[in-house]
């Protein structure tokens, strides 16, 4: 048996939610791997955009552009079958949607925690459902969420994102055990601080800043979107075969390193 397809996604229909900034990136990957992309994003506009550059000069970029709501299982729902309709097929979903606000539990309202809940979890779940029924029908895909190194310890500001991001890779544990025997696979990525759109106002509003992060990551640089894009091939390609429920940490080794002796 060779291995040289391992990484391939030749056939596989992939559809991207949330084509933000590592998302668009993540998008540009598979397709580069053969994978026929559709994007879809809550700002259609950011969606049309990176289709274009998918798919330049070619007719298959207005329809590989959706708009998406993932808060709306309405929504989801819509956009999985208009996958499944136009390729009669869904191989594989990744779901960078992201949402945060930067306030400390005081000042963060009630509805502002569930708001960044029902985004950052509550419609992962919905998309992971949907797309795994649709899946199951043709005998499996793959799945892959962004979830982010917060999930792993207290930091301020951060309690309605971080208990999300956490519940995240509790959830991808559970319904890639529940979906093995259907075929569907299940995993994760946990990122660390790359400026995108979700914190590029915090990260700059104070000088210096990004710069001090940069030096706690043992790479010596924050994140960059093409970080991710090796990560997401493995999970959504054949390579990740025997990878059920896991989550990745993509982080320049902040996570390893010893938080007191370091
Ligand atoms: N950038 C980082 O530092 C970082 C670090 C760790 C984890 N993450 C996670 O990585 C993922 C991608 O983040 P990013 O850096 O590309 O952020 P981004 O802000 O550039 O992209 C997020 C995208 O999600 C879309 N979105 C927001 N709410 C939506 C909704 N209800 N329905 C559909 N789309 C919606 C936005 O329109 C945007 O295009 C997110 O899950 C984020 O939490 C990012």
């Amino acid at each position: 048996m060779s291995y040289k397809k391992l990484f391939s996604l030749d056939g596989k229909v992939a559809l991207c939610v949330g084509v933000g900034g590592l998302g668009g990136e993540i998008a540009r990957g598979l397709h580069e791997f053969g994978a026929e992309v559709v994007v879809a994003d809550r700002d259609k506009m950011r969606a049309e955009g990176v289709a274009r550059t998918l798919f330049p000069n070619d007719s298959r970029a207005p329809e590989s552009a959706l708009e998406i709501d993932i808060t709306s299982e309405e929504s989801v729902t819509e956009a999985i079958s208009r996958v499944s309709k136009r390729f009669s097929r869904i191989d594989v979903v990744i779901n960078t949607v992201g949402f945060n606000i930067f306030k400390d539990a005081f000042d963060l309202s009630l509805a502002e925690f569930e708001q960044l809940i029902r985004t950052n979890l509550t419609g992962a779940w919905s998309l992971s459902k949907v797309a795994a029924q649709a899946m199951v029908e043709r005998g499996g895909g793959k799945i892959v969420h962004l979830s982010s190194v917060t999930a792993y310890r207290g930091s301020p500001g951060q309690s309605a994102y971080a208990a999300a991001k956490a519940g995240l890779i509790n959830m991808v544990k559970t319904l890639a055990i529940e979906w093995v025997q259907h075929g569907v696979y299940v995993n994760a990525i946990s990122p660390i601080l790359t400026d995108t759109s979700i914190n590029r106002e915090w990260l700059h509003a104070e000088a210096g800043r990004a710069e001090q992060f940069a030096a706690k990551i043992p790479l010596g640089r924050l994140g960059d979107p093409g970080d991710l894009v090796g990560p997401a091939v493995f999970l959504a390609s054949p390579a990740s075969d025997f990878l059920v429920g896991q989550t990745l940490s993509v982080d320049g080794g902040a996570t390893v390193r010893h938080p007191l002796l370091g």
